[in-house]
């Protein structure tokens, strides 16, 4: 934009079970918040099987996309829509690489080295590219739903 607004983004963050069970919530929320991001808005629901097989369809027949599903739906997730410039980027950025382990090594204050595990138990999800957040976006929030919590905006 040539006329100097700031072009504000969406993207989709989740907390896997492990992240909801493990009570890392409020540290993940406070580092989001920290980091500039508008949490717009917040639903906490139970995948089941299908749900979860259809949000990680681009991975169907590798070789760990059952446990992935099997892991995703072994609890409630907390998915959220941030906003902020560059959001898709931004929110893969403070996530830190999908193994967990080499998050710890590499990126120290990423979150998946604060509170995941290993490649699979990473505790948290972040859109991929605008695309994915547009899908990932009303996946979760297209259809009106009553636990849905609105944020005001800024
Ligand atoms: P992927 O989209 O490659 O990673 P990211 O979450 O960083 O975008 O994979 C999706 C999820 O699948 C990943 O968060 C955890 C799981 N997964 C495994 O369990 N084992 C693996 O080897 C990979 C690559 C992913
Ligand atoms: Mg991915």
């Amino acid at each position: 934009c040539s006329c100097g607004a700031v072009e504000r983004e969406r993207t989709l963050a989740m907390i896997k079970p492990d992240g909801l069970s493990g009570n890392y919530t409020e540290k993940i929320k406070t580092a989001i918040l920290d980091s500039g991001f508008h949490i717009v808005k917040e639903t906490q629901v139970q995948l089941d099987a299908e749900r979860a097989s259809l949000f990680y369809a681009e991975h169907s027949g590798r070789n760990f996309f059952d446990c992935l599903v099997k892991y995703i739906t072994s609890g409630p997730v907390l998915a959220m829509v941030l906003e902020r410039t560059d959001a898709v980027a931004q929110w893969r950025a403070l996530i830190g690489p999908t193994d967990a382990r080499k998050a710890k090594t590499s990126h120290p204050n990423s979150i998946r080295a604060m509170c995941g595990l290993d490649s699979e138990k990473n505790c948290v999800h972040g859109s991929d590219s605008l695309e994915s957040a547009a899908r990932e976006i009303s996946f979760f929030f297209g259809e009106a739903d009553s636990e849905t919590v609105e944020h005001d905006e800024l």
